[in-house]
């Protein structure tokens, strides 16, 4: 994976104080720590307070007419990874991502990019943040109706100044990028969902941002649409590293594209895991409902689903690393006719025989939490 940091082909002549330049590389893309945003009257007493705190958001509306949309959320959005928020509608999951650039001001709490301070930002530095260090790409596009593609794609670095002939020459890579070659001169509504959409990522893209904020980007398109735009993510991921932000309401659309989920209820976080984390661990009941339906064998490792080897097996068999899915291990059990060995550095840790991978499937691999890897 490439690091995201150096991937900055500036359109602007880079200054000794580079705005997009990470103030402290060795920091979290976010920190986020004891987040709250609180909407209604005199919001600000609610986080400080345990008795306010210590209510359900359906009873603190009730007694004080405020709406806790986040409450109390600690997390890291680590650089280089898919941070994917997921929750139902009115979870608290835009207001969060909001917040994040201070489009929202949160209530209580503290928030730094990059190591450095978002509340304690000023204007200027504010607005820089939100030109260049991150994009957005929304659920409804947010395209101007009478722009061209091209011209919609450029203007991100048109508010940051940039001159017609460089934004736009930067414009027409990024559009074929996306896939978009073809339809530069087209207005928004001469294209489909999906191609809007395109624009939309493509316009976020232009600025060569640190970190890209999506808010539900496709949830309004058709399935397959949905999926190709997915897949569109995934790759443009797998090129560039960058850092990104995904909200969305679908586990299906999560478990796809999350290197992490955290999954919010009623504005605080569930859980935070990995995808095969949270399908083979879920954290309470509410989790394990969600994820019920979920083709475990699609999502879980063989590091899971190993058990210990034997003196006698751990010589033999064919070898998988600890991070093939079962779905794959169950076909390389299946054509070797024989258990897998699970190895690392040379190191057996375990194996994987047809009970134990079918088990997975089957969802029966009850103690899956208590396999611990077994060095032999
Ligand atoms: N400006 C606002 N004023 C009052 N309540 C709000 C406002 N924005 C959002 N909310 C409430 O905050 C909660 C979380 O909303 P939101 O962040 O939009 O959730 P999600 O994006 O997960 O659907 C909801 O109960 C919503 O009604
Ligand atoms: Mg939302």
């Amino acid at each position: 994976m490439t690091d995201p940091n150096t991937n900055t082909a500036k359109t602007t002549e880079p200054t000794a104080a580079d705005p997009a330049a990470p103030a402290d590389p060795a920091a979290p893309a976010f920190a986020v720590r004891d987040l709250w945003k609180v909407f209604g009257p005199k919001a600000d007493r609610i986080p400080g307070d345990p008795a306010h705190q210590a209510l359900s958001t359906a009873e603190l509306r009730e007694k004080t007419g405020c709406t806790a949309a986040v409450r109390d959320v600690s997390f890291d959005v680590r650089r280089g990874e898919v941070f994917v928020v997921m929750g139902l509608s009115g979870s608290g999951k835009s207001t969060l991502v909001r917040t994040l650039t201070r489009l929202i001001e949160p209530t209580s709490g503290s928030i730094a990019m990059d190591g450095e301070d978002v509340l304690g930002m000023d204007k200027n530095r504010l607005r820089e943040l939100r030109r260049r260090q991150t994009a957005m790409v929304f659920q409804h596009f947010g395209l101007l109706p009478h722009r061209s593609v091209l011209d919609n794609v450029a203007y991100g670095l048109e508010i940051q100044g940039v001159g017609k002939a460089e934004r736009r020459a930067k414009a027409q890579e990024i559009v074929e990028k996306v896939g978009l070659a073809g339809m530069e001169e087209r207005r928004p509504t001469q294209l489909s969902g999906g191609q809007q959409q395109r624009v939309g990522l493509a316009r976020a893209l232009a600025v060569d941002p640190e970190v890209l904020l999506f808010d539900e980007p496709f949830s309004a398109l058709d399935p397959l649409i949905r999926r190709d735009m997915q897949e569109e993510v995934i790759r443009l991921h797998r090129e560039e590293g960058r850092t990104m932000v995904f909200i969305t309401h679908d586990l299906s659309e999560a478990l796809r594209l999350g290197d992490r989920i955290m999954l919010m209820r009623d504005g605080a976080i569930v859980q935070l895991g990995t995808p095969e984390e949270i399908v083979a661990n879920p954290a309470d009941e509410y989790v394990r409902d969600f994820v019920r339906d979920v083709p475990r064998e699609q999502v879980i490792s063989v590091r899971r689903a190993m058990r210990p080897a034997d003196a006698a097996e751990s010589g033999s068999g064919k070898e998988l690393a600890p991070d093939t899915l079962v779905v794959d291990a169950i076909e390389a059990v299946a054509s070797s006719g024989e258990p897998c060995r699970v190895v690392e550095d040379g190191r057996t840790l375990g194996i994987v025989d047809h009970e134990r991978l079918l088990a997975v499937v089957a969802g029966i691999d009850g103690t899956l939490a208590d396999t611990e890897a077994v060095t032999v």
